[in-house]
């Protein structure tokens, strides 16, 4: 190629890019495949090794370039950062408002308002000129804050050229935007499950995750933390820009900034308050930590004429939520072991209410971390939730002590076979390793009904299943007969039939659906996917060497061992062969797609209102097990509003004023049927 041709598709290619990016992580609507979109990396790559003299800074191969520093730089922000007053109730509220409309002339209009999450980030600034993104920096003491260019130039929503979409408006000479930085709660349990299991400490909140991720020296670091962007203002621009807050949320999309989904606009105060007050039991439906909203006066040039007071603009306040957090007691500590035999300590609590919900147990999360935070049955305890994260106990509260305490150390035994415990120096886990302990078999069989959506089959059942006797592995449920569940409590007639016709059904699933239901450790649907995709049957697989699995793109060495090693035990040997007797799809059928980018829900977005046939928990996994999304609020993101019995009001209002289509149960099971 060329060079002045190998220069203009280098500038195509970063639009593209650019482009594409943008709908892929900000707006959750790609157009393209993963592997187009590799494909155009791939290629831009290739330009750039041929002619180094081509790279660009805003390249979006340059997101991660620069190597670790010593320290920040000092940065000076072109206007004062300014924080907050904030109310905590609704008379609070109301009295902000009285303070500010005695300062305003009489002849004002009534304002209109803007309410959006109070982002429990870091806040950022953001310098742009000539539409490059030059600088960014943390807020620091408001005047001053710290230049982290290179950590923020690897998040995937941060443009680095603006506009993103070379349709969208000009972007002035100089732009300055603020926003906040975070990590969303689901990213932050893999985050920390992932430090856990390393044997680095985990962070204590989703803030400090994200702080400790913003800082750090070295940006390949930042590059691989789950970290995301929400802007919301600009804090100084060379030429015009919109005089509303709800105009600048409409302008930074425009330019290809993330904005806050959940920005709300309201006419009245009454309607603002009442927001307010709902937004507090719903919180955690947000897929961040918000510790409260921020009401701010629409119109920009009467938040400008009301000034600010000490370092707090006057035109805007933060409704904060309560604490997330409560003092409590641990009574005692409970120990249980998972499906594959880890051992994991729960705290029992003296109960307590976090923010309107009942906490009685919380998450000690392993041996290290009660170690680390010295945490002793009897102390009294900081417990704190996120989110529809589980609690979990933050740390003693030491000056409580009264020595009576009793520390926690693991078991030596399992709790439920008795059997010794094993663990290695070094590790973290403590792990049951009996091959027929009770507990992890009737972990398995719940898993197990999950992946091959078998109905009516909870963890009491599973319980009742194994104390029995009736049930060794998951295999001896196409054996159940009606006689053995109908001596089990609870059973009658028709529940016991509902449940040998689920199980019955469950024969059906495919291929991938039992290889995942096998429960081998890192085989969830993803893996088994791609393994059915590879070994398309499992007598092919059970025969393949760990080199020929780890060469499957998308799996790596330990998972390949792990399967391998799984297949060599005779006890699973016999399992696939009672598999097999028992019927069930040991290969790919040629009508069977197994490619997991086309699933039947593959790229749409749901939201669920009210109260279905099933848990929502399940909803949720049957919708992304069909390659779906389900997030917590209606955007013009949302593909569809599913609702059920009682559905929440305004997400039904919301779906309406964007035109969102609304769906029943039914209508979305059939969705999948006319999809797939
Ligand atoms: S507006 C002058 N909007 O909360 C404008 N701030 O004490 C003031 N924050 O650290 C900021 N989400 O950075 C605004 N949607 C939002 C926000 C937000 C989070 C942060 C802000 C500051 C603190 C306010």
């Amino acid at each position: 190629m060329e060079l002045t041709h190998a220069r203009q598709r280098a500038e195509r290619l970063r639009e593209e890019i650019a482009l594409h990016s943008y709908r892929y992580y900000v707006l959750n609507r790609p157009t393209i495949s993963d592997g187009q979109f590799d494909a155009l990396v791939d290629e831009l790559r290739e330009i750039e090794r041929a002619y180094p003299g081509l790279i660009t800074s805003d390249s979006p191969t340059q997101r991660v370039g620069a190597p670790p520093a010593d320290g920040f730089q000092k940065v000076e922000h072109p206007a004062p950062i300014l924080s907050l007053d904030k109310a905590t109730n609704r008379e609070e509220l109301l009295a902000w408002h009285d303070r500010i409309s005695k300062l305003l002339p009489a002849e004002y209009p009534p304002p209109s308002y803007v309410v959006e999450p109070k982002f429990d980030g870091l806040t950022v600034v953001l310098h742009y000129r000539d539409g490059q993104f030059v600088l960014g920096a943390t807020r620091g003491d408001g005047q001053v804050g710290e230049d982290v260019t290179a950590n923020l130039r690897t998040l995937p929503t941060l443009p680095l050229r603006i506009p993103v979409d070379p349709e969208g408006p000009a972007a002035p000479a100089y732009l300055v935007v603020r926003g906040e930085v975070l990590i969303l709660l689901r990213a932050f349990e893999s985050l920390n499950a992932g430090l856990v299991a390393e044997g680095s400490a985990p962070f204590a909140n989703p803030r400090n995750a994200a702080a400790g991720s913003l800082r750090q020296l070295d940006p390949q670091v930042t590059a691989q933390r789950p970290l995301r962007l929400y802007t919301y203002s600009i804090v100084t621009a060379e030429g015009t820009t919109p005089s509303t807050q709800q105009a600048i949320l409409d302008y930074l999309a425009g330019l290809g900034f993330p904005i806050p989904d959940e920005a709300a606009a309201f006419d009245r105060l009454e309607a603002v308050a009442d927001y307010c007050e709902a937004m507090v039991a719903r919180r955690a439906e947000l897929p961040y930590e918000a510790d409260g909203l921020v009401v701010k006066i629409d119109d920009l040039t009467t938040q400008a004429e009301l000034g600010s007071v000490g370092g707090r603009p006057r035109g805007a306040v933060a409704y904060k939520f309560p604490a997330q957090e409560a003092v409590t007691k641990v009574e005692a500590v409970e120990f249980s072991v998972g499906r594959t035999g880890g051992i994991t300590p729960t705290a029992l609590l003296a109960p307590v209410s976090i923010a309107g919900v009942t906490v009685s147990r919380a998450s000690l999360h392993n041996f290290d971390v009660i170690a680390e935070r010295d945490i002793r049955v009897g102390d009294r305890v900081v417990v704190k939730r996120a989110g529809d994260v589980i609690p979990y106990v933050a740390g003693p509260i030491l000056e409580a002590r009264s020595g009576n305490e009793r520390p926690i150390t693991p078991p030596s035994a399992c709790p439920s076979c008795g059997e010794p415990v094993a663990h290695s120096e070094g590790e973290i886990a403590y792990t049951c390793i009996n091959a027929v302990c009770p507990a992890q078999l009737v972990q398995h069989l719940i898993y197990f009904s999950k992946t091959m959506e078998i109905e009516g089959l909870g963890e009491a059942t599973a319980e009742q299943l194994v104390e029995a006797g009736v049930v060794r592995d998951p295999v001896d449920l196409y054996d159940l007969t009606k006689e053995e569940l109908l001596r089990l409590d609870g059973f009658a007639d028709r529940k016991a039939e509902n449940l040998l016709a689920s199980i019955a059904a469950s024969r059906d699933q495919p291929f991938s659906r039992v290889l995942t239901a096998l429960g081998i450790r890192g085989v969830g649907s993803t893996v088994a996917a791609l393994l059915v995709n590879a070994f398309d049957a499992l007598a092919r697989l059970r025969q393949a060497s760990a080199e020929e699995i780890a060469a499957v793109e998308g799996l790596g060495p330990i998972t390949a061992q792990t399967i391998v090693d799984w297949f060599a035990r005779p006890k699973h040997q016999a399992l696939i062969d009672k598999l097999r007797r028992a019927g069930l799809a040991l290969e790919t059928l040629p009508t069977e797609d197994v490619s997991p980018g086309t699933q039947p829900l593959s790229g749409l977005t749901f939201v669920i209102t009210g109260t279905l046939s099933r848990p929502r928990s399940e909803v949720e996994a049957w919708i992304a097990a069909r390659g779906g999304k389900v997030t917590g609020s209606v955007s013009g993101r949302t593909d569809y509003l599913v609702v059920g019995e009682e559905p929440g009001g305004s997400k039904i209002r919301r779906a309406e004023a964007l035109g969102t289509p609304i769906l029943d149960e039914d209508r979305l099971e059939r969705l999948t049927e006319a999809a797939g």
